[in-house]
């Protein structure tokens, strides 16, 4: 079936950024259901196993791995990336997949390559996690590392897109499993007219949630997801290992939103990038920040680790006071959190995910995209909580 112009306009837009074919692309409802189609097909493909992730992440990333049958595993990260350390990284022939995940946007080409080089020893499938970065790519030198890459339009990613997902399919990839993930990606259904309605109803819908006070404002919002008249960021279920729906392709309409987006992305990605070595400038020596997140990156959220996990609580706390919205991506880990973080293969206090868990409870995250004068403020608030912060 040939692809509507606005799918067409997207896969090119695409394309034309990585330098790649415009036909390697496929468009998803959320990107959580393109890694829910590359995970099926590798279980299908290569039979059970693990798939190599990360407990810093969004459950939503490991959602796909659970209703595939496959088995996470998580490895430890990297305080500089906040993605899978490659030094410390042991791999077994039990993993069929490994996720380097470009956490907040942060790509570090060669960590990534070492990365890649270790899943391809034991012969696991590269997927690439960029849902925090559309549109970028780890590359060395003969050009994409990954056999997959998975890319995201969809709630406080890095375009206000709110919905829609892509998969990039390396052509170099295993011909089988490639072959076997494309016709089932191109074969997927459209979204329905339910879910077409509440995604045009979603920014109307979070303005005047977001306007109620907070002790309403989270029931309503469970509320209106219960009576399926709200589509969530993260559902229910998906605490739950599941995910509600089948994949799907976007409706015409999230299409056309990504389609009309994409062309603001140099501009998206330059104000986010000034926002990112603002923050730098004022903070950067004030708190830890991963080393791999260089001034005028891109990224989608700019993180940094307090020096504790009371004062990160304490930062996030007085921001919210002065009315800056931050964000605590990724505490708990598995962000928001699970019901039962065994069935997602953690176990809370790991010794071999010491790292992570450390990141986790440290971790606050400050907006990238708005002006820069709300970026002084938010570092003025940190600046004033970090300094009155007792020594550890
Ligand atoms: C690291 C990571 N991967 C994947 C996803 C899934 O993206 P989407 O919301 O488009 O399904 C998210 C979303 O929260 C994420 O943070």
């Amino acid at each position: 079936m040939a692809a509507d112009p606005a799918t067409r306009a997207v896969t090119q837009a695409l394309a034309a950024r990585t330098g790649t074919d415009p036909g390697d692309w496929f468009l998803v409802f959320k990107a959580r259901y393109g890694m829910a189609v590359v995970f099926r097909a590798v279980r299908e493909g290569r039979g059970p196993g693990e798939v190599v992730t990360q407990i810093f992440t969004c459950s939503t990333a490991v959602d796909p791995i659970l209703a595939a049958g496959l088995t996470p595993r998580h490895a430890d990260v990297s305080p500089d990336t906040v993605s899978i350390d490659p030094d410390r990284l042991v791999l077994t022939d039990a993993a069929r997949a490994v996720v380097v995940q470009h956490t907040f946007g942060i790509v570090d080409d060669e960590r990534a390559a070492r990365v890649a080089a270790a899943a391809r020893g034991v012969g696991a499938l590269v997927v690439e996690d960029s849902a925090h970065c559309v549109g970028r790519l780890a590359r060395d030198a003969s050009g994409p590392v990954a056999d997959v890459s998975i890319h995201s339009f969809g709630v406080e990613k890095v375009l206000p897109t709110h919905f829609g997902g892509a998969v990039w399919l390396n052509p170099a990839a295993d011909a089988g499993l490639r072959g076997r993930m494309a016709d089932e990606l191109a074969g997927l259904p459209v979204v329905g007219a339910r879910l077409d309605l509440l995604a045009r109803a979603y920014r109307a819908e979070v303005g005047v949630l977001n306007r109620l006070p907070g002790a309403v404002s989270g029931p309503a919002r469970r509320a209106l997801t219960a009576l399926r008249a709200f589509e969530p960021a993260v559902a229910p279920a998906e605490g739950r290992g599941r995910l509600p729906y089948r994949a799907m392709r976007p409706s015409p309409w999230m299409a056309q939103t990504m389609a009309a987006a994409l062309p603001r992305l140099d501009e998206v990605e330059q104000g986010r990038g000034a926002l990112v070595a603002e923050y730098q400038r004022l903070l950067g020596d004030a708190v830890q920040v991963p080393a791999g997140a260089r001034p005028g990156d891109p990224l989608v959220r700019w993180p940094f680790f307090a020096p504790d996990g009371p004062t990160a609580r304490r930062v996030l706390h007085a921001l919210d006071a002065a009315g800056i919205y931050a964000g605590s991506w990724y505490r708990p880990a598995l962000f928001p959190g699970v019901e039962d973080p065994q069935r997602y293969g953690y176990r809370p206090g790991d010794p071999a995910l010491a790292t992570s868990e450390d990141l986790v409870e440290r971790v606050v995250n400050l907006p990238t995209g708005g002006d820069v004068a709300e970026a002084r403020r938010a570092a003025e608030v940190v600046l004033r909580v970090v300094a009155g912060a007792p020594r550890t």
